[in-house]
């Protein structure tokens, strides 16, 4: 007999250690909000009580993972531990030659600076806040070429990451195939709320910049994220395994940076992967300036093992199936209370609405920055703002106006309960009843860059 009862998404592991966490009084919390700025990557964490600032460098490793880092080869050159991260690498993702850098960021200044000279464009599935820094640097500007419907929160477009080809059209017949330094693929866009990009896009990405001779560098930091969504709404590919799609998503693309903090399920670490022996020559000789050897990147032995395990548990159906299973559960809660977020949900957290939140705060006022202080002060759950301050000024000092004003409530892998995504959705929803009494802010200290990670702001 057929049940109509669902089927429940449910970790596939259980716990063998937990660690205490400190709980805050409203007083405590305001105390610790004003001392830090209004800025919630200025709270002390102790002083937080769910943390969902972020998904990267986060995550609980597994057992697998804390055993691979007893067997670090601390040696400075050729650790066994680096040729381990190496196969690995190969075998998942596909790409051929790899340099390891201590995280993301890292891979993102070697690999700007190799391929982009001044006056080139990146065009780019929306901009991430250090990938688009580092291309700045290094002489090139970003031109954003994903679709409309990634602008608009609610367009329930089951892939919002996907690229706009008649805009990187525009682009190439504009400036000509030869000044665009490659095309910046994310999967999983972080600041779209972390839509996918499907295959079938990908696919005619690539015919594209073939056609043109351009190369795709993949940031691929939430890469097995994407490759969920693909298998879960993408036609032809219901039976297709996560790793296989993710290995599809990769053979697309001509190398990729990533960030191990987040799918690779570790603290610290990342790397760059390129198929084409020159970049990599030109990377080796790099790293060695900017990061430390080609056989370590400025990472430990115990860490590049960490990584090289995390890698393949992050690519297992079961995993990412509960991973992104507990970041909807949560999307489906805050709905249920009428709280304006980022549909559909996305895999690494929810972002909500702050300009439909706060309708009478304007962006001049920080909306999204003033809902996740609003948060915290709640409920000592610390969200991140991903709208102006984090968009922060155009080279020539003009502030950015993105049109997504949002609050991210990032969800780390495998470190939280079900019932704590109950207690974030009913803090956000007890800030949303007394939303009309809420005021805005005002910017008294701005960083020259990256100005969201130290910016202070008082109450107006
Ligand atoms: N690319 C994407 C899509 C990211 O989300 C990040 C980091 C990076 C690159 C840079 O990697 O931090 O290892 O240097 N995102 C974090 C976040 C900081 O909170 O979204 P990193």
């Amino acid at each position: 007999m057929a049940t109509k009862i669902k089927r429940s998404w449910a970790e596939p592991y259980k716990m063998k250690m937990v660690e205490l966490l400190k709980m805050t009084t409203p007083a405590q919390r305001k105390k610790a909000l004003t001392a830090a700025g209004y800025n919630t990557f200025l709270l002390k964490s102790e002083d937080v009580y769910i943390d969902l600032l972020t998904d990267s460098g986060t995550s609980a490793m597994s057992d697998r993972q804390w055993a691979g880092m007893m067997m670090g080869d601390e040696a400075y050159a050729g650790s066994k531990n680096f040729y381990h991260l190496e196969d690995v690498v190969k075998s998942v993702y596909g790409y051929k030659y790899l340099v390891p850098t201590h995280q993301g960021r890292g891979a993102e200044n070697i690999l700007s600076k190799i391929l982009i000279k001044k006056g080139n464009i990146v065009p780019g599935n929306m901009y991430f806040t250090t990938t688009r820094l580092h291309q700045e640097l290094a002489g090139g500007r970003f031109e954003d070429i994903i679709i409309d419907e990634a602008h608009d929160p609610d367009n329930e477009f089951p892939f919002k990451g996907n690229v706009d080809l008649s805009k990187l059209d525009k682009l190439v017949k504009k400036y000509g195939a030869k000044k665009i330094a490659y095309v910046s693929i994310a999967t999983s866009v972080n600041m779209a709320g972390g839509q996918p990009i499907s295959l079938k896009n990908l696919k005619e990405l690539r015919a594209y910049t073939k056609k043109h001779g351009i190369l795709i560098i993949h940031d691929m930091t939430r890469v097995a994220e994407n490759a969920y969504f693909i298998q879960q709404k993408e036609k032809d590919y219901g039976n297709k395994s996560v790793k296989a799609i993710v290995k599809e998503i990769c053979s697309l693309t001509d190398g990729a940076t990533m960030s191990a903090k987040k799918d690779a399920l570790v603290n610290i670490g990342g790397f760059l992967t390129i198929n084409d022996w020159n970049i990599f020559e030109e990377a080796r000789n790099m790293v060695v300036v900017y990061e430390g050897l080609h056989t370590y990147g400025g990472l430990a032995g115990r860490d590049m093992e960490a990584m090289a395990i995390g890698i393949k548990e992050s690519v297992d159906d079961d995993h990412i199936r509960a991973r992104v299973g507990q970041v909807i559960y949560l999307g489906e809660k805050m709905k249920d209370y009428g709280i304006p977020i980022v549909r559909p949900t996305g895999s690494h957290g929810i972002f909500v609405d702050a300009k439909k939140f706060l309708p009478h705060i304007p962006q001049t006022a920080y909306t999204a920055q003033t809902l996740a202080a609003e948060v915290y002060l709640d409920s000592g759950v610390r969200t991140m703002e991903r709208g102006i301050v984090s968009a922060g000024r155009k080279p020539n000092g003009e502030n950015y106006f993105p049109k997504l004003e949002l609050v991210r409530f990032t969800i780390p892998r495998r470190v939280y309960t079900q019932a704590h995504m109950d207690v974030i959705a009913e803090s956000t929803a007890r800030v949303f009843e007394r939303r009309h009494q809420i005021k805005g802010l005002k910017m008294v200290y701005e960083p020259k860059y990256l100005r969201f990670f130290q910016a202070r702001f008082e109450k107006l």
